[in-house]
């Protein structure tokens, strides 16, 4: 009885054992099998009705391809490459090559704006790219190609650099990088979009990090976040009331030098505060405030203070 059940468990082992190893082998030959199929020299393009694939495309626009580009990386499995390749952007091509027709093909170049943006961020649409609708630029009728080029051989920007891009519209802006102390943009170590995502932002003004000035500012400039036990109001609410971000004339990016920065908001002091004040002028223990670089000299901390007796951004 015992021996009888022993033995039909064992068959019943060896049974399961011969179907799981069957499975693995089959399972093993099948990968073996595909491991030889998907190594193709063009992407797969999976049939579909009215697609005809790349291949017939370059035939006749053989200048349009767009090799090299990261949108031909066929391994990238989000690319156009990997998918219906040109006809990705360009939508289904069958009529379009039976015909010649350049009407029965999609043509960005002649598409309103957001309908060639609509077709970008089907695929752009995250990160960087999250808030375009609604966007300043968005708003104003510029299009993902209006600064891009899907056909340019690299870097897909339209202008040589950034500053040229910017500059066609923003010439007020970009001509500020001129100027006496400027933020290293022309010399390459800083791009406009350190500080702005022209994609969209939560900021006021397209600025990328934070959302206020200060806190765009103090993505990089930490040591001016406070908070201060003597905050300084002016620095509390906006960098930009005393700096200039694109460049100014003045030392430190100021919007004016100082002491008259100063006096656009202390007229009256404890020590006599103007320039415009003949006794300054006249009297040397007080023209110390206005020479050299002026209040900065004994208010030093002038974006807050640590110390207990710093109420005056002394120390
Ligand atoms: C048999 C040749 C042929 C094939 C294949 C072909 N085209 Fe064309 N295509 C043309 C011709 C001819 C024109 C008109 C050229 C012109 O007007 O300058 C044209 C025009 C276009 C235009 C508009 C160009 C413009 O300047 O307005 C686009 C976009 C385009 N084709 C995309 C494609 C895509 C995508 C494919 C593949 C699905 C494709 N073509 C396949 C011949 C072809
Ligand atoms: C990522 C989307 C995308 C892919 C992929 C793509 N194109 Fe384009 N194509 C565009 C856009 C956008 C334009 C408009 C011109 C510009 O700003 O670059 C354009 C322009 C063109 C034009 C000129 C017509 C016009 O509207 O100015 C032709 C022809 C063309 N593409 C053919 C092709 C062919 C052929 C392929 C495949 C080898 C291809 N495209 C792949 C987006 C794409
Ligand atoms: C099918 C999805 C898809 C569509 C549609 C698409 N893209 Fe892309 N694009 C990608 C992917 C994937 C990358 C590569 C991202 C990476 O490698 O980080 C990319 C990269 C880019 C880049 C960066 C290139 C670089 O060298 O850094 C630009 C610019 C770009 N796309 C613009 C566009 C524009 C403009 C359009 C609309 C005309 C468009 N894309 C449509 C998927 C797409
Ligand atoms: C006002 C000009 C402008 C417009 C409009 C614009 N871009 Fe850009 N884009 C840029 C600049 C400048 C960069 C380079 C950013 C950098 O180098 O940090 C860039 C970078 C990119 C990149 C590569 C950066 C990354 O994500 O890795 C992609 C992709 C891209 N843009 C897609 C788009 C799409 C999609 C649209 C439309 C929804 C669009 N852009 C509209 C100016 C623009
Ligand atoms: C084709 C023209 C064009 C180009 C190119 C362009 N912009 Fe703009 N930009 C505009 C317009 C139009 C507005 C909306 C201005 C307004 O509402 O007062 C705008 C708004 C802005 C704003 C927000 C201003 C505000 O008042 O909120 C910033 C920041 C900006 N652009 C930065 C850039 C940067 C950086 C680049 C280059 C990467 C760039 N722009 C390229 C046309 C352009
Ligand atoms: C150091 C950070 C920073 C850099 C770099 C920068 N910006 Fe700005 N930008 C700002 C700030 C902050 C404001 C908001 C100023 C204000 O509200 O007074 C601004 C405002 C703007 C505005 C709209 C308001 C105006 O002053 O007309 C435009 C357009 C603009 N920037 C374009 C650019 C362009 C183009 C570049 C590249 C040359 C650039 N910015 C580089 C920080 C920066
Ligand atoms: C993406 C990082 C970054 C952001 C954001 C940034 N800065 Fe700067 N800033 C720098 C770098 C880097 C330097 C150093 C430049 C140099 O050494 O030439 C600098 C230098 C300065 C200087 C000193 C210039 C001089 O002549 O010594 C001032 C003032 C300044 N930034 C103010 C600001 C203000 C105001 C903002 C916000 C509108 C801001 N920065 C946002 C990176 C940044
Ligand atoms: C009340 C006007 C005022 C405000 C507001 C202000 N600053 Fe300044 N900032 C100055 C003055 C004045 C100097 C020059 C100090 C000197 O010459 O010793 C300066 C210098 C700087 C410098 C270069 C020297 C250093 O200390 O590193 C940076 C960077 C800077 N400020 C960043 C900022 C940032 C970031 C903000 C906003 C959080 C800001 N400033 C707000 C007046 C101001
Ligand atoms: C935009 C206006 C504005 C500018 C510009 C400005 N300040 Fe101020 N400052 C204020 C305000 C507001 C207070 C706070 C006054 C209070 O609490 O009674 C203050 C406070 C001070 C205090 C401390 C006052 C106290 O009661 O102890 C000193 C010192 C000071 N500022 C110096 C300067 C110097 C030096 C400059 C130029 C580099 C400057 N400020 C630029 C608005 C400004
Ligand atoms: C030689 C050093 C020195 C210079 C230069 C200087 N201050 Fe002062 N300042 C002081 C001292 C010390 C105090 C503190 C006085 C006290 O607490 O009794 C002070 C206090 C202040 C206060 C706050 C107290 C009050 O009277 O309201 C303001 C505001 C101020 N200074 C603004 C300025 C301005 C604006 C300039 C440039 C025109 C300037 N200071 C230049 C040394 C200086």
């Amino acid at each position: 009885m015992n021996r009888r059940v022993f033995s039909f468990l064992t068959a019943a082992l060896m049974y399961l054992l011969a179907v799981t190893m069957s499975t693995m082998a089959a399972g093993g030959a099948t990968v073996a099998l595909s491991a030889v199929q998907v190594t193709p020299v063009a992407p797969v393009q999976p049939p579909a009705s009215g697609y005809v694939g790349e291949g017939t495309c370059l035939a006749c626009h053989d200048d349009r391809s767009y090799k090299g580009t990261k949108h031909g990386h066929a391994f990238n499995e989000r690319t156009p490459a990997a998918g219906q390749g040109c006809e990705t952007c360009h939508g289904p091509g069958q009529a379009h090559v039976d015909s010649g027709d350049p009407a029965l093909i999609r043509r960005p170049s002649q598409m309103a704006p957001a309908a060639v943006s609509e077709l970008c961020t089907t695929c752009h649409n995250r990160a960087e790219h999250a808030l375009w609708d609604g966007s300043q630029h968005n708003q104003r009728n510029l299009s993902c190609i209006t600064c891009h080029s899907v056909h340019a051989p690299q870097g897909q920007i339209k202008a040589k650099t950034q500053i040229a891009l910017c500059s066609s519209c923003h010439r007020n802006v970009t001509n500020r990088q001129h100027r006496f102390t400027h933020m290293p943009i022309r010399e390459g170590a800083m791009k406009c979009s350190s500080c702005h995502n022209p994609h969209g932002s939560t900021n006021v003004r397209l600025l990328r990090a934070g959302t206020t000035v200060d806190e765009s500012c103090t993505s990089c400039h930490a040591d001016k976040r406070g908070p201060y036990l003597w905050e300084h109001a002016p620095v509390s609410e906006s960098c930009v009331t005393c700096h200039e971000p694109h460049g100014s004339n003045n030392e430190r990016m100021l919007v004016s030098k100082v002491p008259f920065l100063c006096q656009r908001c202390h007229v009256t002091s404890r020590h006599p505060p103007t320039v415009y004040d003949g006794y300054v002028l006249n009297n040397s223990q007080s023209a110390n405030k206005i020479s050299a670089r002026g209040c900065v000299v004994c208010h030093q901390l002038i974006h807050g203070s640590n110390a207990p007796s710093g109420k005056a951004f002394l120390r």
